[in-house]
């Protein structure tokens, strides 16, 4: 049985001291032995308010990005090392915002991914289509190859304590959200190509979260897909309450 993740990506919003009240409010909502593995993403610079209001909590803290060098001339950036040692325990890799504004491709995805590995952080890796690929029938092989990138040279004891965000950019931000139906399509895929590219345990233990204007009164339905097990969520996590909510149903 694979464990809820329930992850709060916050994106450029919120100002520092409004962060760490949410996380600390979040401390009696969120019990040792939660039966959901909750994950707040934030920017760089919440990072270290966060992991210490979430100290001694099973509360995560995730960040949004990061590069793939260990330290060196690289003017603005942030490397793994700098979040490993202010206990950031995660961290969102390839979202469409930053492959789209920012340039991001596979390749540079991959190098992070395995700079997460070296350095103990959790990825998160985002994958999904734009609406022009799913009306040309190219979501599955799109996808599939987006993790085929995402991972190739991770090793299996590595690749099994990834998490897959399925995210289709069209359902970003918009209030369309995918069918339940066609979310589970699209993560069995992702699922199948795991198993292709390892092995059974790696398919099976990989978490695969949708995420796309998920809100509470969507996610109920989404989770009680067979392969979706968990939601990274923007707009319906910045709220105590709606976050709340996603927190329960995942439990
Ligand atoms: O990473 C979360 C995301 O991109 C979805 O955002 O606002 O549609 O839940 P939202």
């Amino acid at each position: 049985m694979r464990k809820p993740i329930i992850a709060g990506n916050w994106k450029m919003n919120k100002l520092a001291a409004d962060g760490a009240r949410f996380v600390m409010a979040l401390r009696d909502e969120v019990p040792e032995g939660s039966k959901v593995d909750t994950v707040i993403c934030a920017s760089f610079i919440h990072l270290p308010f966060l992991t210490e209001a979430a100290r001694d909590t099973p509360i995560r803290i995730g960040a949004q990005n990061m590069h793939y060098e260990k330290s060196g001339a690289f003017t603005g950036e942030v490397s793994p090392e700098m979040l490993e040692n202010i206990l950031v325990d995660y961290v969102i890799l390839g979202h469409s915002e930053r492959r789209q504004f920012f340039h991001e491709d596979d390749e540079l995805i991959n190098k992070k991914m395995k700079a997460a590995f070296e350095n103990d952080l959790l990825p998160i890796v985002c994958v999904g289509e734009s609406l022009e690929q799913r009306e040309n029938n190219e979501t599955n092989q799109f996808v599939r190859n987006q993790v085929k990138a995402a991972f190739e040279g991770i090793r299996e004891g590595d690749a099994k304590k990834a998490v897959v965000a399925y995210e289709p950019i069209w359902a970003i931000g918009t209030g369309k959200t995918a069918s339940s139906e066609d979310a589970n399509e699209v993560c069995q895929t992702i699922r199948e190509t795991l198993r292709e590219l390892y092995s059974d345990a790696v398919a099976d233990e990989v978490r695969i979260q949708y995420g796309g204007s998920v809100k509470p009164e969507n996610i109920e339905e989404l989770l009680a897909q067979s392969d979706i097990d968990g939601a990274l969520v923007g707009g319906a996590s910045m709220e105590q309450e709606s976050f709340l909510k996603l927190l329960e149903a995942g439990a």
